[in-house]
């Protein structure tokens, strides 16, 4: 897919250059004469065509640039994504930055464990794409990497275990989402590379 993509680049690169050498020497020919005026608007009319052309591999490059999310990178960075936008709602509620509910941070809770187990499936046994930001300790210290994964997962299911008896405690569950905060966090400084 890379060289795919590198390919249509270079071809892209070339097609501009020659397009606009090819103006270039147009429009030295007829720059005298009285028929100027219409060979310009035909060349223009042309190459206006050309570079609309052009847009649309442009275009289709910049879809090449992104990640497919159907590839073992597309799932993870999904649910990380997610991760982080549950795991901030419930730290926005405990700190007052969205209004705290307590329905909705159980729901969110859970949500959170849910798929604090998710992401781990999607990193291939070798390093699968060039565009990840993990780390190759990932792949050469699975074993660590696994345990804070797990780690990061008791904390999700003692986050959840502190919300079956309502009302809650909001000291104890600020306590709770400190710990996922913690266990992102230490996992981020050994193996994702900003
Ligand atoms: C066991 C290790 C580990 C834990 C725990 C972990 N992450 Fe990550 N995270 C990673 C790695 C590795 C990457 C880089 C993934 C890649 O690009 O292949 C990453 C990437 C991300 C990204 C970037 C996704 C993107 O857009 O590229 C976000 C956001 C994220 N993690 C959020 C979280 C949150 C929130 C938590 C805790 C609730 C968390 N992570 C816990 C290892 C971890």
């Amino acid at each position: 897919m890379r060289q795919v993509c590198d390919f249509v680049s270079g071809l892209t690169a070339y097609t501009w250059i020659v397009v606009a050498k090819r103006r270039y020497w147009r429009l030295c020919q007829y720059s005298d004469g009285d028929l100027i005026n219409y060979f310009w608007l035909i060349k223009t009319g042309g190459y206006v065509l050309k570079r609309s052309g052009l847009l649309v591999i442009i275009m289709s490059l910049a879809a090449c640039g992104g990640v497919d999310p159907n590839s073992p990178l597309g799932k993870r960075t999904a649910i990380f994504k997610e991760m982080l936008n549950v795991s901030e709602d419930l730290g926005g509620m405990l700190r007052g930055r969205i209004k705290y509910d307590e329905a909705l941070f159980i729901e969110k809770a859970v949500e959170l464990d849910t798929l604090a187990k998710q992401p781990w499936q999607h990193f291939p046994s070798v390093k699968d794409d060039d565009k990840t930001s993990a780390r190759d300790d990932v792949w050469q210290q699975q074993e660590r990497f696994q345990e804070l994964a797990r780690a990061l997962e008791g904390t999700t299911a003692r986050l959840v275990a502190s919300t079956t008896q309502p009302p809650l405690n909001e000291s104890v569950l600020a306590l709770r989402v400190q710990a996922v905060e913690d266990a992102c966090e230490s996992c981020h400084k050994e193996f994702r590379a900003y």
